[in-house]
C-alpha cells in the first residue's frame, strides 16, 4: 500500500466512471453521477501514480443508516490487500461519527462470489432479499 495515494472525499465522476467501466461495463451517465458524489456521505480514491485504480463510497443518514456502495479495485491491483483498505476506512468513517453508544446498522449488497470477501469484515446476511425498480424520470 506505501506506493499508492490514497484520497478522502476527492472522488471525481469522472474518475468514478472511468473506474466503474474496468469491471462492470458501460458506466452510469456523468450527470446522475456528479449528483452521487456531491451526496455522498464520504468517498474513499486509491491512485497509482495519476492512475485511478481503487474506490468505494458510503451513503447513508448519519443516524440511523449506512450503506457501502461501489467498492472497486481495478482487476490488475487486486488481491493486493486495497480492498481490505477500503472497508477498514469506511467501517473507521462510521466509528468516527456515528452516535456513541448507539448500534448502527450497516447494510451492503453483494455478489455470491464477494460475500466471502465481507464476512471477513463480520458481514453476514439475512433472509431479506433486495427487491429493484428501475425508473426513467420524464
Ligand atoms: C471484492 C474486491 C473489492 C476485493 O478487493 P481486493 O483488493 O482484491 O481485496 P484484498 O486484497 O484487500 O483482500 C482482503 C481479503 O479478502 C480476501 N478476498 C478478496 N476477494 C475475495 C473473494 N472474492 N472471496 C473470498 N475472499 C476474498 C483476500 O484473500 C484477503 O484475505 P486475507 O486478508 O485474509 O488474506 C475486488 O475483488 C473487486 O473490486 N472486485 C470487482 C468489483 C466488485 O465486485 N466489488 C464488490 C461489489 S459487492
Amino acid at each position: 500500500m506505501s506506493n499508492f495515494t490514497v484520497k478522502y472525499d476527492e472522488l471525481t465522476a469522472e474518475e468514478f466512471i472511468s473506474l466503474w467501466q474496468t469491471v462492470w461495463g458501460e458506466g452510469p451517465s456523468l450527470e446522475q453521477t456528479r449528483l452521487a458524489m456531491e451526496h455522498t456521505l464520504f468517498r474513499i480514491s486509491v491512485f497509482d501514480g495519476d492512475k485511478i485504480v481503487a474506490m468505494a463510497r458510503m451513503i447513508g443518514d448519519m443516524g440511523l443508516d449506512y450503506y457501502i456502495k461501489d467498492v472497486i479495485v481495478r482487476p490488475e491491483y487486486q488481491g493486493r490487500g486495497i480492498g481490505r483498505m477500503l472497508i477498514t476506512e469506511l467501517l473507521k468513517f462510521i466509528n468516527d461519527n456515528g452516535v456513541s453508544g448507539t448500534e448502527i446498522f450497516v447494510e451492503l449488497c453483494a455478489m455470491p462470489d464477494k460475500i466471502p470477501f465481507y464476512e471477513k469484515f463480520g458481514f453476514d446476511s439475512n433472509e431479506a432479499q433486495r427487491l429493484k425498480l428501475f425508473i426513467k424520470p420524464e
